[in-house]
């Protein structure tokens, strides 16, 4: 149970929705519903979430559960749990310390954070903050090689162990920024891990937008990952993959991690629920990379049920915003010791004491029952 100051008040948190309750209501509007915002319909978007409750879990009994580890080691590093951040955009809409306090937040917890390119603070600023923490970094590759061949070299020298690609995300939309009107006027001018020295006019500006689109490279193609595995010795992980097809490629090309990801319902409106492409992807990587996923992930029932599909570590993106909206770097905190303590739980109940013992077999979906109940009852005509 995690307390966050709100006013003068203090509330006992133990759902993520009781912080999102209040991010929602700590959060100009604008901004609350940028963070939210879906792609087209919101199908994705719901869908996500739904599906985490499609899948049943089928607990062991009378095993000595008195002590649960959750710790688990991620892209090489020892994490005190499964669970990790999201890349995402703007952190200074939501709290004036932006990615900074979110680098605390997953530092003060032994997590890692993946640092977004449209972060609001330097990758050597958030890494001065929380200089213990593991991070990775979201990179957006350039137009011209060598500038992302400095970004690069700076995510190496300011201690990033690993690059994310995201793949899911042909085209940006620089034009229909939402966004910078927000930064505007919180007086957020900056993007300082995607532009350089010469660019001009703050984030609102036309002059800004235009030079995002001229330099940013899109869309990027398999040939950049392949230049990256040649550019780089830091891990890397390709963020968005839905397919088999797509992470045996990825595997080809010799990826060290894959996430499961539809941006959080962002992009693309119509794909399936992560926790549904999961085991595809899982079956297609044949152990060859770790697999991650992120969207909808709300409970220590979904980690739970996500690593019994094969995900090695899961990811969240809007919590962390919220809980950085609430209560700062200690709300990033306070929502990963939610995760934690409702996913050691759920593991004792479970009968699972540590990673290891988190198997398929632990879950099944539920049109298992639904076809054993037709067919029991003799009125299934298959
Ligand atoms: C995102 N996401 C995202 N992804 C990415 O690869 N680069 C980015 O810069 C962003 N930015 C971003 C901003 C905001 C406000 C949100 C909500 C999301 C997607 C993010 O990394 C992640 O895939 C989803 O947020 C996961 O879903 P949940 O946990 O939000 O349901």
């Amino acid at each position: 149970m995690c307390s966050v100051s709100c006013c003068a008040s203090r509330v006992s948190f133990s759902r993520l929705e009781d912080f999102e309750s209040l991010a929602q209501k700590r959060l100009p509007k604008d901004v609350w519903e940028y963070y939210g915002y879906p792609s087209c319909s919101g199908f994705t978007l719901q869908e996500n979430k739904r599906a985490f409750q499609r899948y049943r879990l089928l607990p062991r009994v009378l095993r000595d559960v008195s002590s649960v580890d959750t710790t688990a080691t991620v892209l090489g590093s020892r994490l005190d749990m499964p669970v990790a951040l999201s890349p995402t955009a703007h952190h200074s809409l939501a709290h004036p310390d932006g990615e900074k306090a979110t680098a605390k937040g997953a530092a003060s917890a032994n997590t890692a954070y993946v640092v977004s390119s449209f972060a609001n603070h330097s990758l050597e600023d958030i890494a001065q903050a929380a200089p213990g923490g593991v991070r990775w970094f979201y990179l957006i590759p350039q137009n011209d090689p060598s500038r992302t061949k400095e970004l690069l070299r700076r995510a190496e020298s300011a201690g990033y162990s690993g690059i994310w690609l995201t793949v899911d995300q042909p085209r940006f939309q620089f034009q229909q920024r939402p966004e910078s009107k927000m930064e505007s006027a919180a007086g957020v001018m900056r993007l300082p891990n995607l532009t350089f020295e010469d660019v001009r006019g703050d984030a609102s500006s036309q002059e800004f937008t235009t030079y995002l689109s001229d330099n940013v490279k899109q869309p990027i193609t398999w040939e950049d990952v392949i230049w990256l595995r040649k550019n780089t010795q830091l891990k890397i992980v390709l963020k968005g993959i839905l397919t088999a097809e797509d992470a045996e490629e990825a595997v080809r090309v010799g990826v060290d991690g894959i996430c499961v990801s539809n941006h959080g319902g962002r992009q693309l409106d119509g794909v399936p629920a992560t926790i549904d492409a999961l085991p595809e992807v899982v079956r297609a990587v044949d152990g060859k990379a770790e697999v991650y996923l992120d969207g909808g992930v709300r409970t220590g029932t979904d980690v739970l049920k996500a690593l019994a599909l094969g995900a090695r570590c899961v990811f969240i993106g809007r919590p962390a915003l919220w809980g950085l909206a609430c209560n700062g770097a200690e709300g990033v905190h306070q929502v990963l010791e939610v995760l934690k303590d409702q996913l050691n739980l759920a593991m004792a109940q479970a009968g699972c004491t540590q990673m290891s013992d988190i198997k398929p077999s632990l879950v099944v979906h539920e049109s298992y029952y639904l076809h054993g109940h037709h067919c029991h009852t003799g009125t299934c005509n298959n």
